[in-house]
């Protein structure tokens, strides 16, 4: 699905979010460049966007992006070369990371955490792959609330992007998938519980009204 919809994701990412991503993506990149670190490894990278932003704020830093979906992380390889940005673009699967133990200083995972079909292993591999005190961030789409905004938010989410997802990326399934794969996300204060399990120590924050959330956990 993520392979099909590679060539228009950018293109519907900034239509459909009003470019709005783009900030939750700089509060991620603060987040995790907090501490200074010299690995940094954007998880679920996708065409790379945040994985590059990664590299423009900490330009000394080594920056990994890793994907499981080939052509995102050739769009995203192509992005890196027009920008002249050293950036690692890797194939890899978030459940069987091919990375050694505690090799990063800090980890980012936006929109990609969502998709991972077991959010535990995924997790524990997050950990593993983490330095002790590095840091981990993750940027989703919680749930929307259930009043004021939400109930516009879950209008648009569940009517009008489908419809336009579809009609751009002719991939219509896919963008019903991202709306019911929202609802079924845990909540904010869930998904910290299950960071805490896996041995992080966690704060969050939510944005634009609650439409995204970001947790920074601390190994
Ligand atoms: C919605 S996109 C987000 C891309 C990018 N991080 C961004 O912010 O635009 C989700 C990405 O997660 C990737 N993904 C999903 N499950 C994965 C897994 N198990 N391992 C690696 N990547 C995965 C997909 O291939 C897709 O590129």
């Amino acid at each position: 699905m993520f392979s099909q919809i590679a060539p228009r994701y950018d293109l519907l990412n900034r239509l459909l979010s009003a470019g709005v991503d783009q900030s939750w993506r700089r509060a991620t990149v603060r987040e995790a460049l907090k501490h200074g670190p010299k690995r940094v490894l954007d998880l679920a990278c996708g065409t790379g966007d945040l994985t590059l932003l990664l590299k423009k704020s900490a330009p000394e830093a080594e920056v990994v992006g890793a994907d499981f979906a080939l052509p995102m992380l050739e769009l995203a390889r192509a992005k890196a070369q027009k920008s002249g940005l050293q950036v690692r673009f890797q194939e890899a699967d978030a459940l069987e990371l091919d990375f050694p133990d505690a090799y990063f200083d800090a980890i980012t995972v936006a929109f990609g955490f969502r998709n991972f079909a077991d959010y535990e292993r995924a997790l524990a591999e997050l950990y593993r792959v983490l330095r002790p005190s590095g840091r981990l961030c993750i940027l989703e789409f919680p749930p929307p609330p259930k009043s004021g905004l939400g109930v516009l938010y879950r209008f648009y989410f569940t009517r009008v992007l489908p419809y336009i997802g579809g009609l751009i990326s002719g991939n219509a399934a896919a963008y019903r998938y991202l709306p019911a794969s929202v609802e079924r996300f845990p909540p904010p204060e869930a998904l910290r519980g299950m960071m805490e399990k896996a041995g992080f120590r966690v704060r969050y924050r939510l944005f634009t009204g609650g439409i995204a959330a970001l947790h920074v956990g601390e190994k």
